[in-house]
């Protein structure tokens, strides 16, 4: 495939600056308008242990920080991080809407994060940990830094594309992301790249079991998850 970068295979930072015109349309129409409510539930998952701190890592234009911070106590502080400065600029029209103190917005890069050891109580990620791992070479440094940022006892919520385990339902799916995903998302964005990227990393990335094993062996005490859309997603859910 085409995704190398300096570093090795990688979405690059370009093709995230480049897709915001479109991208949250686009997410609609791929998903089937279903990843809204993914985020929602995820949502949901990360405020229940009742968080004082909350990072949405990866948080492009801030749909699941807008979740949480909907579903979030007035108390807790919230913030968003993400190395795509076209991605924050529209999280921080979304998120002004609550007040321009309510959501920290960072520009960043998960691999180094400006934060203190033991700083959240919960990390949330949208449709971000398939870029921070796929074919990744810096796949365990981008662990390495959540479970570092996150308290002992605190929950990293991923909401994640997956792999349905029924074969045929796997093949249709597979189907959809070569042939709907891709030129759908390509024609509409302009930027077939990026979307040749995704619907490539999705149809490799990781089964259920296979990312709970590469949580786990990264240092996390336990995982769980649920899927949607009989697999094609899940939210998977690591205990620090
Ligand atoms: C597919 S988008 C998901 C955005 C958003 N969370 C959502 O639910 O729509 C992936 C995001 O991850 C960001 N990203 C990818 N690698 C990153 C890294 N190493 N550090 C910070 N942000 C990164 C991109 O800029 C992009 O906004």
């Amino acid at each position: 495939m085409m995704f190398h970068d300096e570093k090795g295979y990688r979405p690059t930072q370009q093709i995230f600056t480049e897709v915001p015109p479109k991208y949250d349309i686009l997410n609609r129409i791929l998903t089937l308008n279903l990843d809204e409510g993914w985020r929602r539930k995820t949502a949901a998952i990360v405020l229940e242990n009742q968080p004082s701190r909350v990072l949405d890592l990866c948080c492009g234009t801030a749909d699941l920080t807008m979740h949480i911070a909907r579903l979030a106590a007035e108390n807790t502080a919230l913030f968003g991080l993400d190395f795509s400065h076209t991605m924050l600029k529209r999280a921080s029209e979304k998120v002004s809407a609550f007040g321009k103190e309510r959501v920290k917005l960072i520009q960043g890069d998960a691999g180094n994060m400006p934060f203190e050891n033991d700083y959240f109580d919960s990390v949330g990620i949208s449709f971000g940990f398939r870029n921070l791992t796929f074919e990744n070479p810096d796949a365990a440094l981008h662990i390495a830094e959540v479970l570092r940022v996150l308290k002992p006892g605190g929950r990293f919520v991923i909401v994640e594309t997956s792999q349905p385990e029924n074969k045929l339902i796997r093949s249709a799916y597979h189907f959809y992301q070569k042939y709907f995903t891709a030129p759908i998302g390509g024609l509409i964005s302009g930027n077939r790249p990026a979307y040749d990227y995704l619907a490539y990393s999705a149809n490799h990335y990781y089964s259920i079991p296979e990312i709970s094993d590469v949580l786990l062996k990264a240092g996390f005490s336990s995982v769980g998850a649920i899927p949607l859309l009989l697999g094609a997603t899940a939210i998977v859910t690591a205990i620090k």
